[in-house]
């Protein structure tokens, strides 16, 4: 996997047909999806509950791009050696989620995984100063997390400027999870996200019948970040 800033999509299965995960993970990457996100939350550190480590392995086979696994779950370090042997590409565990952040994101890489840290919308950018060395990847929320469909929170813009002058020219990609529409897409994309999670707005309207509604989705948002980078 070689590293560059150009705009990825990566839409949130959370938003899918939970009856027929294989063929929408194959619909949204045949419309151009770049990665595929995996919501998985535990009905504690989040208000909600999806996967576990045999979901996420039986989404494997299916997905030929990028799997990102965001986990919303308290204790993290127990699971992620479970979730590396499940196929995750990309492993992303919140700061709140562990007592010792640092030695979790060691973990993760351990397993073979790439890590990504991932900041709440209440959370500051010097929480991940000490570890942004261990990273791979920053995920900056812009809705609290838990579920999909809810209003971007305008404040975090601000917040994915200081992360991208925080890396420099580390390798780390910026990615930015919540209410991510053509709308919205701009401001992130201009403040230094270049991986942007949608789950609504890719997959509303479409289905795995009339996929090419996900590609007019993602064309969407990919078009709009791009104008704002140029
Ligand atoms: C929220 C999840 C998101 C969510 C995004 O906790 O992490 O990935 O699915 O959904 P939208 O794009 O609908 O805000
Ligand atoms: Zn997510």
């Amino acid at each position: 996997m070689s590293f560059d800033r150009s705009i990825k999509i990566a839409p949130s299965i959370l938003s899918a047909d939970f009856a027929n995960f294989g063929a929408e993970i194959r619909a949204i990457e045949d419309q151009g999806a770049d990665w595929v996100h995996v919501d998985v939350m535990d009905g504690h550190f989040v208000p909600n509950l999806t996967f576990g480590p045999p979901a996420v392995k039986a989404f494997r086979p299916h997905v030929k791009t990028v799997m990102d696994v965001h986990l919303m779950i308290a204790p993290v370090d127990p699971y992620i050696e479970a979730f590396a042997e499940a196929g995750a590409d990309f492993i992303t565990a919140h700061v709140e989620a562990s007592p010792h952040i640092h030695r979790t994101l060691q973990a993760i890489r351990g397993a073979g995984a790439k890590a990504g840290v991932t900041l709440n919308p209440g959370t500051p950018v010097e929480a991940i100063e000490n570890v942004v060395d261990l990273v791979d990847l920053v995920l900056v929320m812009s809705v609290n997390p838990g579920f999909g469909g809810q209003k971007f929170i305008a404040s975090q813009v601000e917040k994915i400027r200081r992360v991208r002058e925080m890396i420099g020219d580390r390798p780390i990609h910026i990615e930015v999870d919540g209410g991510v529409t053509p709308e919205t897409a701009p401001l992130v994309a201009a403040a230094g996200a270049d991986v942007l999670v949608a789950g609504s707005a890719v997959f509303k309207g479409g289905s795995v019948d009339n996929p090419e509604v996900y590609g007019a989705n993602i064309r969407a948002i990919r078009e709009a970040a791009e104008a704002a980078r140029a």
